[in-house]
């Protein structure tokens, strides 16, 4: 069942929109990921929302009647609701922050980190995010927010900040609403016409505590609660782990599942370049049966994928792309 790909970009998706600067977000893998919506998707609901770049790029294209962003990050999710109701009003308090920052942008940054971490207020999150290392968000044991700050940038520049804050909400509404919710009664609790994409923290990362978000994510649950989103005939997509050079993240998800896994090839690895090494990250994307029944079998998945080089055998894959 496994098919690796090489996804080509889509023209249309050029000038999508993004608010929200994210490590992780799947801006990128988009392109392959929104053309295996099919076009009588109802809700498009994503549990694992960070950024939400596949209903941003999916909404920028008006596939999806409706759509639900969730996190389990509450200020995250804080923030999402004054993007879609208050764009505006939350580019004022950026940039106030922006220009507040700049007599001392090292001493400042841990001040309004240290606001946000006793208000969990959203304005706070989105300049911490605009200027944390690698947009990451890092959390220590007790839950604050304890990333650093790159000391080489001041964040995106407030124009520039309102234009996305601006053109995303304009994107997403009116059809769209953020909700803190644990993924398994979004997953669980979609309709036959739903799509679900899952991006959850992957394996590598993941935990029972897992600093790198809120929450972690117990893998033998999740396990479970897919198998029962198989059961249900529940459509979703599912981005979970893949391989930098010979570096795997995880380990393939149990056939059992009869998930359809594709690998897509993501490009070379940022990290890996900037340590002089000629590594390619190799992205999996698995699809449900219900969902690859809708698009008409696997080799109507395989059809909808905008590809820059036709599929390539197991053989030709990177290192470390063994199933
Ligand atoms: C890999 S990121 C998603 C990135 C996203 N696809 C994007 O484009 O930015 C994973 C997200 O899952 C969230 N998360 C972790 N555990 C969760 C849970 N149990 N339920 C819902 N969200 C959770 C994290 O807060 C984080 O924002």
């Amino acid at each position: 069942m496994d098919n690796a790909v090489m996804p080509g970009r889509i023209a249309a998706l050029e000038n999508v929109p993004h608010a929200i600067p994210y490590q992780g977000s799947k801006r990128r893998l988009a392109h392959a990921i929104v053309p295996l919506l099919p076009s009588d998707t109802g809700t498009l609901v994503e549990p694992f929302a960070g950024s939400a770049a596949v209903t941003i790029a999916a909404q920028h294209l008006g596939i999806p009647r409706a759509a639900r962003i969730c996190d389990i990050n509450e200020p995250l999710i804080a923030l999402w609701v004054r993007i879609l109701d208050e764009p505006a009003a939350l580019a004022d308090d950026y940039e106030r922050l922006w220009h507040e920052q700049r007599a001392d942008p090292r001493a400042y940054y841990d001040e309004i980190r240290a606001k946000f971490n006793a208000t969990g207020d959203p304005q706070f999150l989105l300049y911490l995010l605009a200027r944390c290392v690698k947009a990451a968000v890092r959390y220590n044991r007790d839950g604050a927010f304890n990333q650093g700050a790159d000391q080489r940038r001041l964040g995106a520049k407030p124009d520039t900040m309102r234009a996305r804050l601006i053109g995303t909400s304009r994107t997403l509404n009116p059809s769209t609403v953020a909700t803190v919710t644990d993924y398994p009664a979004m997953l669980l609790g979609a309709a036959g016409s739903d799509v679900v994409y899952l991006d959850p923290p992957y394996q590598g990362v993941s935990r029972a505590r897992d600093h790198r978000y809120m929450a972690g994510l117990d893998h033998d649950s999740f396990l479970r609660h897919l198998a029962e989103a198989v059961a249900g005939d529940v459509s979703f997509l599912l981005s979970y782990d893949g391989s930098t050079g010979a570096k795997r993240y995880g380990r393939p998800l149990p056939g059992s599942l009869n998930l359809l896994h594709l690998h897509l090839y993501a490009g070379k690895s940022t990290q890996a370049t900037l340590n002089g090494l000629d590594h390619h990250t190799v992205e999996s994307l698995y699809v449900s049966p219900a969902l690859v029944d809708r698009l008409g079998g696997p080799a109507g998945v395989m059809a909808r994928l905008p590809l820059r080089q036709a599929h390539r055998s197991p053989q030709a894959l990177p290192d470390g792309v063994d199933d």
